[in-house]
């Protein structure tokens, strides 16, 4: 089974934990994008969505799918997105596709945060994939340097801007043994918006795409 066989696998199985008539939240990313094809066949069962960045907000209504504004919904029932590591206490590092800051608001609004992974992003320590943390333009060397003294090697992602209108940086070479305590320390600095380790608010469920199946964790 292919890794894009496996997130069509955990977005079929996602569509179970939809409840009808909900506005629910929905990610970003290329395992969401699956999901969001898959929810354009039951949109009618749906009130609409709130998504974690405008290219997910742009595909929903490309679906039909209606999209709505968090300030103008309560909690959510449900969130569902993927992410880029995982640990089997669902903790997460997300933000690949630069999205982690609206991702952890609509995480952080939510009753239920269901992560789609394939068995790929299962690690035992958090920090293989480069941590991206999102700086206000003009603290960007600060910052930097300050993620230097906790031990990473910074590097600014060349080119992108994220929706709200930030700096991204990747952070190489952690390994983060205390997610919590990191994720504590970085928002902290000057500067930082927000940074991609989910431990605080982590998933409530992880549902994993393996050659076996989906797992839920
Ligand atoms: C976007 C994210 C995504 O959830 C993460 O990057 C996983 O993406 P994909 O499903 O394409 O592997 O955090 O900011």
């Amino acid at each position: 089974m292919t890794q894009d066989d496996k997130k069509r696998q955990v977005a079929e199985a996602a569509l179970s934990y939809v409840e009808d008539d909900a506005v629910i939240g929905v990610g970003t990313g290329s395992t969401v994008n699956f999901f969001i094809a898959k929810l354009a066949a039951i949109r009618g069962r749906i009130a609409g969505a709130v998504p974690s960045s405008e290219a997910s907000a742009a595909l929903l209504r490309r679906h039909g799918i209606p999209v709505v504004e968090l300030n103008s919904t309560g909690d959510l029932g449900v969130y569902i997105d993927g992410a880029d590591e995982a640990t089997s206490r669902r903790m997460l590092i997300k933000g690949g596709g630069g999205a982690l800051t609206r991702e952890k608001i609509v995480a952080a609004a939510s009753r239920r945060f269901i992560c789609l992974v394939d068995d790929s992003k299962l690690v035992d320590v958090l920090g293989r994939f480069p941590l991206p943390v999102e700086v206000i333009p003009m603290a960007r060397g600060y910052v930097g340097r300050q993620l230097v003294r906790l031990g990473g090697r910074p590097e600014l992602r060349m080119g992108v801007t994220t929706d709200n209108g930030n700096l991204i940086i990747d952070v190489h070479g952690l390994t983060i043994l205390d997610p919590g305590e990191l994720e504590a320390e970085i928002n902290q600095i000057a500067g930082v918006v927000c940074n991609g380790i989910f431990a605080r608010r982590p998933a409530d469920l992880l549902l994993v795409g393996r050659d076996s199946g989906v797992e839920k964790i």
